[in-house]
């Protein structure tokens, strides 16, 4: 049973404060979590709770949330058999009683719904990946590396599109993929230090250079990809997170690098071209979440050639994404715990995606912690692929490293999800 429910503010990879819980058993069993934080969030997200007083941390401090859980949260679900997830999620559900979780927090109700699952798997004595998936849990994901940053999480230096991605699904294990993945990331930035360009990181680790269209990336990562001595396409393939919504605004995309906005057809158009140029295989966010019509249009046409990701537009929540698949808008939703702000929320929205044969593809946040429970839950979830950031900064490597303990753990069991993890179709 749960004893002791303890939260405090800690920081996270941008320095800015975030909630961190530790449960405990009567018997001295503890876990930890700690939750993440966006920077290009979708609108309709469950709430972050800031205390909004600008004498601390410039406003963003967290020490209501935190107040949250070690009064009115910890009350309610003291007792409570740490296996009973599903139940201890409701409870704070209806102990918040909003739509959003505005009143008490996601952040608050998110860290304490994890680190209970962690410890009831310590309790039962297993490792996470399997307590939560049981035997099934043996897929590794396809890690799609961030190795150049743009957008926001570049400042507006960049490129306009936020994420370019590789995905090298032709590796035979997981371990392998990161090795590649590191190789790459190592080979692009000597290629840019070549140029002249800066190999400063952004905030997932990737590279942010100055560049003057959304082209260039691609040019320098195909280049990286052959330097490290890979195919484009075969080995390893490209991903993409333009992250749409953050440059929409009158019914148009702007592009800092175009010399005029352009339509959802246009954009359309634009990401076409791409792909008849690079190895695009995944393309997340490539239009905004308030256009479904374009996004209609964009599957459409692009369906058959690249997994078509919605972040902003389903913000891991089985409204949207009841509403995504009946009205075949995408092929996958992207997944972010604290964008619903429970773990089983975040199981239904994939139990959905996989009962239609949607991705679901397992995302950080560009701001993180080291907690590597999203590196645990792809494996579970045999979600096949999932981003958490370039092979650098700890925040992100930590995650990957995981995974790599969690394949070797596996043995022979294990198995590596490669290219059929991306859904292509339409
Ligand atoms: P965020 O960006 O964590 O800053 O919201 C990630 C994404 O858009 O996928
Ligand atoms: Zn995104």
């Amino acid at each position: 049973t749960l004893d002791k429910v303890y939260a405090r503010e800690i920081l996270d990879s941008r320095g800015n404060p975030t909630v961190e819980v530790e449960v405990s058993t009567p018997d001295e069993q503890m876990a930890r979590a700690s939750v993440p934080s966006g920077a290009s969030t979708g609108s309709r997200e469950a709430a972050e709770r800031r205390d909004g007083d600008a004498g601390r941390y410039g406003g963003k401090g967290v020490k209501k949330a935190v107040n949250a859980v070690n009064t009115e949260i910890g009350e309610a679900i003291r007792g409570i058999d740490v296996r009973e997830q599903r139940h201890l999620d409701n409870l704070m559900l209806a102990l918040d009683g909003t739509e959003n979780k505005t009143r008490l927090g996601a952040n608050a109700i998110l860290a304490v719904s994890l680190a209970v699952a962690r410890l009831a798997a310590q309790v039962m004595q297993q490792p996470l990946y399997r307590y939560l998936g049981g035997l099934r849990a043996n897929l590794l994901p396809v890690p799609c590396m961030n190795i150049i940053n743009g957008g926001v999480h570049a400042r507006g230096q960049g490129a306009d599109f936020q994420e370019f991605m590789i995905a090298p699904h032709g590796a035979p294990t997981l371990s392998e993929a990161v090795r590649q993945g590191s190789e790459v990331y190592q080979a692009l930035r000597q290629i840019l230090l070549a140029k002249n360009l800066s190999a400063a990181v952004g905030d997932e680790g990737g590279f942010a250079p100055t560049v003057a269209s959304n082209r260039e990336p691609l040019e320098f990562i195909v280049q990286a990809i052959e330097k490290a001595g890979y195919r484009p396409g075969e080995d390893i393939s490209i991903c993409m997170d333009p992250a749409s919504s953050e440059f929409y605004r009158d019914g148009k995309y702007h592009l800092r690098t175009e010399s005029s906005a352009l339509s959802a057809i246009e954009m359309t158009d634009y990401y076409g071209e791409l792909m008849d140029q690079f190895p695009i295989i995944l393309l997340e966010d490539g239009l905004a979440e308030d256009d479904w019509d374009g996004w209609k249009h964009l599957y459409q046409q692009l369906g058959s050639r690249a997994e078509l990701v919605g972040d902003d537009l389903f913000v891991t929540n089985v409204k949207y994404i009841r509403r995504g698949i009946e009205e075949n808008l995408a092929s996958a939703a992207l997944i972010k715990l604290n964008q619903i702000g429970s773990l089983s929320e975040t199981f239904d929205a994939v139990a959905l995606c996989q009962q239609h044969g949607w991705g679901a593809f397992i995302s950080h946040r560009s701001g993180e912690t080291t907690d590597t429970f999203i590196a645990d839950m792809t494996v579970a979830l045999r979600a096949g692929h999932l981003k958490t950031g370039a092979p650098c900064r700890g925040e992100r490597v930590e995650k990957y490293n995981q995974l790599m303990r969690i394949e070797q753990a596996l043995g022979e069991g294990a198995q590596y999800a490669g290219l059929q993890a991306f859904t292509r179709r339409g």
